[in-house]
């Protein structure tokens, strides 16, 4: 297990690109692996989960191959996996892979690390079955084996606000005998329909209700990934709480679902700005330039969380430094992700010094002095340990973080990234 520490920091200062979007990246092999012809991914997200999905592939016999940093998928020859598919940590990968394998008639079990091993997968099996799919799961967790089956058309209204299942269901639509329509009560990021379309699907969005028609046939394309926002995330916070700190984070995609954290930062005063808006890979994107800001405590409703379901942690940390007393609504999704997030944001807070209470949904932090001083274990969730690192950047006393490894899943050269722009973050 590997060791990182975050010591107080003087101002950040830089350019920086961080590392390209993980959604995007699945949906981006996993399209190219049902098309016709090839599909060429460039700048594509080369991070343990987004692997983990590009192995899983490869088991079903597609070819993905990585020719001078694009990746190659050519898949028209779908067969049966030889082996166990093991998707590591990566959520997204095991949950849309599960969608897209169950419509391709496919006989396969998925397992995954001991974190993905605890996470709820029924809710991606219930309306799969509901289509007819025949699969046997642990109590609604992985193992997961799926067998071939005649899918049905179906519509399913999703019972909680979560963009896996929604594409899980459309991928799976893909392979049914009719439509399938999902009605989801709060939207969430839709890359999968954005690409979908792109590859030529007949997908249609009218309001809450999004219709896949199966039939059309989807051909290969070329796109490029641009930056995660979930990723510039954290230099954004670590920039906004270091006085006199001014960076430039470049590519960074603005798909609407997914920049809440910047707005809800903005609230709180912070000073980021949009430059050179432009498009890339179907999306908006822009350099965001960031300036120390002194924040200020928000009041976060439960309807702006599903747009920034992965920065919680990371507007947790801003909100340690800002005046007054941040609450978070609407919360019950954190305690299923990678670790229990709401407990662990909570324990990060608290093992600096930092005054915080939780609620069953919700999570209230008091702003001011961050003592630091403290160890906390990552429990193979990226995002916790990142958050803590730049906690420990505004704090007295360094945070050390232990199974840093985990930062890996989804933002390789984290520490050297933030060391490049003058943060005190060493690995270990
Ligand atoms: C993701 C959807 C979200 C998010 C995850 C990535 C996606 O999960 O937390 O990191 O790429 O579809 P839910 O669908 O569980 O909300």
């Amino acid at each position: 297990m590997t060791e990182a520490v975050a010591r107080p920091s003087e101002a950040l200062k830089g350019t920086a690109r961080v590392p390209s979007d993980k959604s995007m990246s699945h949906r981006a092999l996993m399209l190219g692996a049902i098309s016709a012809g090839v599909t060429r991914v460039s700048s594509i997200l080369e991070a343990g989960d987004v692997l983990s999905t590009a192995s899983a592939l490869r088991a079903f016999g597609v070819s993905v191959e990585r020719i001078d940093g694009t990746f190659i998928v050519r898949g028209d020859a779908w067969r049966t996996p030889a082996r166990m598919l093991d998707l590591g940590n990566a959520g997204t990968g095991v949950r849309l892979l599960m969608g897209l394998a169950a419509g391709q008639g496919a006989l396969c079990t998925f397992t995954g690390d001991p974190s993905l091993m605890r996470r709820p997968m029924g809710r991606v099996l219930d309306p799969l079955r509901a289509m007819g799919l025949q699969a046997d799961d642990r109590e609604g967790r992985l193992p997961v084996t799926l067998k071939p089956s005649q899918l049905r058309s179906f519509t399913y209204e999703l019972p909680m606000a979560s963009a896996q299942v929604k594409s899980a269901v459309l991928l799976a639509g893909l392979g049914a005998q009719g439509p399938v329509t999902v009605i989801e009560k709060t939207p969430t990021r839709d890359h999968t329909e954005r690409m979908l379309k792109a590859f030529g699907a007949d997908l249609e969005t009218d309001g809450h209700r999004i219709t896949l028609t199966p039939g059309a046939r989807l051909v290969g394309q070329t796109l490029a990934i641009p930056a995660d926002p979930s990723s510039a995330a954290f230099p954004i916070v670590a920039a906004l709480m270091r006085p006199g700190s001014e960076v430039v984070l470049p590519e960074v995609m603005l798909n609407p679902r997914r920049t809440g954290l910047f707005a809800t930062l903005r609230r709180m005063g912070a000073e980021i700005t949009e430059e050179h808006l432009r498009l890339v890979g179907g999306e908006e994107v822009a350099d965001l330039r960031v300036r120390a800001s002194p924040l200020k405590a928000v009041k976060v409703p439960a309807s702006d969380v599903p747009d920034m379901i992965d920065e919680i942690p990371i507007l947790a940390v801003a909100a340690a430094s800002a005046e007054g007393t941040t609450r978070i609504e609407g919360l019950e999704e954190l305690k299923v992700k990678e670790s229990d997030r709401l407990a662990a944001t909570a324990g990060l807070l608290t093992a600096a010094g930092v005054t915080c209470r939780t609620g069953d949904h919700w999570l209230e932090i008091d702003g001011g002095d961050i003592r630091g001083g403290g160890t906390v274990d990552t429990d193979h969730d990226h995002r916790i340990g990142m958050a803590t690192l730049v906690l420990g950047l505004s704090a007295q006393e360094p945070m050390r973080i232990t199974g840093a490894e985990a930062i890996a899943t989804s933002f390789p050269g984290f520490a050297t990234l933030m060391a490049s722009l003058g943060a005190a973050i060493e690995s270990a």
